[in-house]
């Protein structure tokens, strides 16, 4: 059975990669029936979406937060600071709110990793809920920061209708809850809260991984950057990322590219993320498979979401008569406007 435990497979399979190249990679998993594939992954996924990653000089959120006279750029996910000002973080979620990104072809690359039963599980540390759009089971899927699919007042824990919810915050509104009146937050994991539940009850996966492929995280943020340790010390790790992340400071801590500590497992593809999961998927013959899958799905999106838009757009014509009394809020309007022009992000009247 595909991802299925079997606590010796790992152990059974690992073989010495011939060096540490994508190639290496697709080999392994051709040679070795390799089935349980844990594959951890970062916004760097999805800047080909249009969504921005946190960290990139330039073009990364933390350097485009200015105009949110922020502390630090991080404040925007921190708990306490959010109780005190949410109107930040209600702007950016307005700008980033699911409904107007496309997966990319590496989204599509781990649901072909699915289709094909090879998945065990994707970690993500990434809010978009991309995974889930491009079709991947919820099963298959542990969103280590949590995600906006869901929200809960951050007093009184009452989950919020999400129907709601989504309405207010594309209507700069600061959504409360209807129990308590206190905030309502999208369950997206702030710094100074705990992960989800499900992160940590999923971690066996770990054990049970014949392959782990890294994509698109620099690796800066804990406890998710360490889980790269988690796998069988034999079991082959690809990182495909822009930069180095999560190189090695001891033996048993971080990738070894070099193989300077003699494991002959981690390998590395530097550069653009969609270009080096093309190349995987050509090295193993699935590119005309994972084209398809992507061209068909991504034109069922936008035909849906088209549809969609014209029916949000009658029923937020008939909400704004409905509260005219109730403003949007201001703040949260000109931050938005302005975080959508300095990330470039598309606009829904676009
Ligand atoms: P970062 O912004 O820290 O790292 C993104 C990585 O992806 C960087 O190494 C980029 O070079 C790389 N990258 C960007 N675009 C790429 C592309 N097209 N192809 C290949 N690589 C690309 O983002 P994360 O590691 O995901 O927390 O950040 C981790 C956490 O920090 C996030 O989950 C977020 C943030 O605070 C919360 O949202 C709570």
């Amino acid at each position: 059975m595909p991802g299925t435990r079997s606590k010796t497979n790992a152990k059974v399979i690992a073989s010495k990669l011939e060096d540490a190249t994508i190639e290496s990679i697709a080999k392994y998993i051709q040679q070795n029936k390799v089935k349980n594939i844990v594959v951890m992954t970062g916004a760097g996924i999805s800047t080909a979406a249009g969504i921005p990653d946190f960290r990139s000089k330039n073009t990364g959120l933390y350097d485009n937060l200015q105009k949110f006279d922020l502390p630090y750029a991080e404040a925007i996910f921190d708990i306490d600071y959010f109780q005190e000002r949410p109107e930040p973080f209600y702007a950016l979620a307005k700008e980033l709110y699911p409904g107007k990104y496309l997966p990319t072809k590496t989204h599509y690359f781990i649901r072909l990793l699915h289709d094909k039963n090879m998945l065990l599980r994707n970690f993500t540390q990434n809010i978009d809920t991309l995974e889930r759009i491009c079709g991947l089971d919820e099963d298959r899927i542990v969103e280590a920061h949590g995600s906006f699919a869901s929200a809960s007042c951050i007093q009184c824990d009452e989950k919020a209708d999400m129907e709601e919810i989504r309405s207010q915050i594309l209507l700069s509104k600061i959504p409360r809850c209807l129990a308590c009146k206190s905030l309502i937050k999208p369950d997206i994991t702030f710094f100074g809260e705990s992960l989800p539940k499900r992160f940590f009850k999923r971690l066996v996966d770990f054990d049970e991984a014949d392959l782990l492929i890294v994509i698109g995280t620099s690796l800066q943020v804990q406890p998710f950057a360490a889980l790269i340790d988690n796998v069988p010390e034999h079991t082959p790790r690809l990182l495909i990322n822009k930069d180095l992340a999560g190189v090695h400071h001891s033996p048993h801590h971080g990738f070894d590219f070099k193989w300077k500590y003699g494991k002959k497992r981690d390998s590395v593809y530097l550069g653009d993320c969609d270009e080096g999961i093309e190349k995987l998927a050509e090295l193993l013959g699935w590119k005309n498979e994972l084209d398809r899958l992507y061209e068909k799905e991504t034109k069922k999106l936008k035909e849906r979401w088209a549809t969609e838009k014209v029916l949000e757009q009658e029923q937020e014509e008939l909400e704004k008569l409905e509260l005219t009394e109730e403003k949007p809020d201001k703040e949260i309007d000109q931050l938005a406007e302005e975080l959508e022009k300095r990330l470039k992000v598309p606009s829904d009247k676009e």
